[in-house]
């Protein structure tokens, strides 16, 4: 079975690791090895349970156990989440030095991995250096060390490294506080309360369990193309109130985006509320995901919108499993 090569998968049990997983795994040529803390978590056991991945435990604060995690991989695909040290009430800069210092180990254990051919990283455009002075969005600035690290401090690493721009999820909408709208009482309407304007644009990743895999797939099958370069996990950008229209076409509810300030947002929902006002300024104040001379297209990457599953095709599949009823 030499033919066959191993990805490790971090992040299985969420949101893009599950969608790495749930694509690669029925990919001819790869065996997916998921990395998680709690092998014995429900979510751990149902990634094990059809047989085809193979589940091991590593902490992005442990250095060693990743470089276990990753023993005889030829690809690794990395993603860190800001956000649960933020729920865990660190500072969004804490978070963010914490964020940089797992995206570190996870960047040297791959280093450290001989059998290694391709790295992808999920990363964020940052606003503190696109807009030096002016704005910060740490969730998105911390990753990008992440990039420049890499690049200044493990060359070698840097040379088969992809850098994956994940868009906006549809599945906020269902999943994330912030972002659901809910039921006004008195006239029956839905609300999203949202720190932008309305018509502000922004890049969508569409179906998180499908979307990342297509991406990752195709990277890896690019192969030395696709290193050095960064690719934006999307087809589509969408301003919030055409996701609104979208979603109450879909929902047979009506819904309307209330702009509030970022002030009002933060008293509702305290930092991570600051957090996302800054990323929406960020999108307001310029294009974070314009495409640069070092991306990498999704037409190079072989990818077309036959397989990718867009806002309308998420909010619809989460529709019908009654997640806005
Ligand atoms: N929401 C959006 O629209 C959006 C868009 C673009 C980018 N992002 C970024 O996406 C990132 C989060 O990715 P996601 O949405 O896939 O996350 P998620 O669904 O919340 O899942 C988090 C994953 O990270 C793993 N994890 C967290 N800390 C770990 C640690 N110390 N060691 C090992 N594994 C750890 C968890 O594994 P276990 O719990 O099983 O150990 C879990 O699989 C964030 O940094 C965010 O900024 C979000």
């Amino acid at each position: 079975m030499s033919d066959v090569k191993i990805i490790a998968v971090t992040g299985a049990t969420g949101a893009q690791g599950g969608g790495v997983v749930n694509m690669l795994k029925k990919t001819a040529g790869w065996r997916v090895r998921a990395i998680t803390r709690k092998p014995e978590s429900e979510a751990a056991k149902k990634l094990a349970a059809d047989g085809l991945v193979e589940v091991v435990r590593a902490d992005f604060d442990d250095e060693e156990s990743l470089v276990r995690a990753f023993e005889g991989a030829a690809a690794v695909f990395a993603v860190t989440n800001w956000w649960e040290a933020l729920f865990s009430g660190k500072s969004q800069w804490e978070a963010g030095e914490i964020e940089e210092r797992h995206g570190m180990n996870l960047a040297r254990a791959a280093a450290r991995t001989p059998t290694l051919e391709h790295y992808l990283w999920s990363t964020q455009p940052s606003a503190k250096r696109r807009l030096p002075g002016r704005l910060e969005t740490p969730h998105m600035d911390y990753k990008a060390n992440v990039d420049d690290r890499i690049k200044a401090e493990l060359p070698d690493l840097a040379r088969k490294t992809t850098y994956l721009y994940f868009g906006y999820y549809p599945q906020n909408m269902a999943y994330f506080p912030l972002l659901k709208p809910f039921q006004l009482p008195g006239n029956g309407q839905y609300v999203q309360l949202l720190a932008t304007d309305p018509e502000a644009k922004i890049l969508l990743a569409g179906d998180m369990s499908i979307n990342p895999g297509i991406w990752v797939r195709q990277a890896l099958a690019t192969g030395a193309p696709a290193f050095g370069r960064y690719a934006n996990v999307a087809l589509e950008r969408w301003s919030f109130r055409q996701m609104m229209d979208k979603w109450s076409e879909i929902t047979g509810k009506r819904g309307v985006v209330v702009q509030v300030t970022e002030e009002a947002w933060t008293r509702l929902w305290g930092p991570a509320g600051t957090e996302l006002a800054w990323q929406f300024k960020f999108g307001e104040l310029c294009d974070p995901w314009a495409v640069r001379d070092d991306f990498i297209s999704p037409e190079e990457l072989g990818i077309g919108p036959d397989e990718v599953v867009g806002f309308e095709g998420t909010i619809k599949g989460l529709a019908s499993l009654g997640l806005f009823d």
